[in-house]
């Protein structure tokens, strides 16, 4: 029994010490800052594959329909993909499969915009105050004192989208577009058909950007806004870019895999704390109950978690609950930072027991 406990003991000693090896040299390469508590590779491997296993077969929920070219994504498509701050990738299943970005675009639109007008600026016109409502609450505009509400619900997020500056709305667009590609270190591009689609429907978004007129919560021609907020949701993404995305937030603004500083250092705790706050609606408070996790879901099927200093984990899967959050996602996120020790309010998140 000794004899084990010695070779458990040398063995855990050796893969710390690998593990400071390796993040050693990845600190020299691309300035990341690795956690000294964050799991080995093969950890998170084996956690991963349970959960593609655990979850593969859950059947509740369905795919988002009110845009039309949703409702094809084939809602049997999974992915997970595991991203570290010293960029190792661990994934399973449908990972390079591209699928609209949607509310997930939120978190960069914000990101951009602190990085143009600054964090306090982005505050005092946008706010941060979970609304309790759905993502597309007209009453939260009405009842809100900010009536924006927060960057992430439909209203706020087409104002976050108004101030960032540019001269014209195409310009605009080619930057956010810009801005989301550096956090994903590839090259993104908008999918048509899912364009097309929301564009066609999107009349509860122009009626939310006419009510923030009313209300002086917007800052630029609100039907342009919109537009270019449209296009910024159909963006196309692969389960892995997410996560790189997120791994980008959880290396305190630089991507992890090229090394390129995206996001000033500062702003990353304002943008996790929304992500907390509000990142998944009306699912919000129970997320934060139960996961302990900044994250951000889209109707695309995406959400991704970021594990401060750590890395990020990105999940596809389309359907849906009633708040419009991927329900397998929930699921392999809640057992993966279960397992882990990932919860951030946890002393399990800091090495203890
Ligand atoms: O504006 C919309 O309704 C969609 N483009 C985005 C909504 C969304 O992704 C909400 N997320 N869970």
């Amino acid at each position: 029994m000794k004899t084990m406990n010695m070779k458990t003991n040398a063995g855990l000693v050796l893969a710390a010490f690998l593990m400071c090896v390796g993040s050693r040299v990845s600190l020299a390469q691309t300035g990341t800052q690795r956690s000294p508590v964050a799991p080995t590779r093969e950890q998170v491997q084996a956690v991963i594959n349970d959960a593609y296993e655990k979850f593969k077969g859950t059947t509740e929920g369905k795919n988002a329909d009110y845009i039309p070219a949703l409702a094809q994504v084939d809602s049997k498509l999974f992915g997970i993909v595991v991203i570290t701050t010293d960029g190792q990738v661990v994934s399973k299943g449908d990972i390079d499969h591209a699928f609209s970005i949607q509310s997930i675009s939120k978190v960069f639109s914000l990101a951009l915009a602190m990085e143009d007008v600054g964090s306090g600026q982005a505050f005092a016109k946008i706010g941060s105050e979970p609304t309790g409502r759905p993502f597309n609450s007209v009453e939260a505009v009405v009842d809100m004192p900010s009536h924006t509400g927060n960057p992430f619900v439909n209203a706020g997020a087409i104002a976050t989208v108004s101030l960032i500056p540019a001269p014209t709305a195409d310009a605009k667009w080619g930057k956010i577009l810009n801005f989301y590609s550096k956090a994903a270190g590839e090259k993104l591009t908008l999918l048509e058909d899912v364009y097309k689609s929301e564009a066609a429907t999107n009349t509860g978004n122009r009626a939310l950007a006419a009510l923030l007129l009313k209300y002086e919560r917007i800052y630029a021609d609100p039907l342009e806004s919109v537009d270019v907020y449209t296009k910024q949701c159909s963006v196309g993404v692969t389960a892995k870019q997410l996560a790189v995305m997120g791994a980008t937030l959880a290396n305190f603004g630089v991507n992890p895999i090229t090394g390129e500083r995206v996001i000033k250092r500062e702003n990353v705790p304002e943008i996790l704390a929304t992500m907390t706050m509000e990142g998944l609606y009306d699912g919000s408070g129970g997320w934060a109950w139960h996961v302990g996790l900044p994250a951000k879901s889209g109707v695309g099927g995406g959400i991704i978690a970021v594990v401060p200093g750590k890395g990020a984990i990105a999940v596809f899967a389309p359907p849906l609950d009633e708040a419009g959050n991927s329900v397998k996602a929930q699921k392999v996120i809640a057992y993966v930072a279960d397992t882990l020790g990932l919860d951030l309010f946890s002393p399990r998140s800091v090495g203890l027991k």
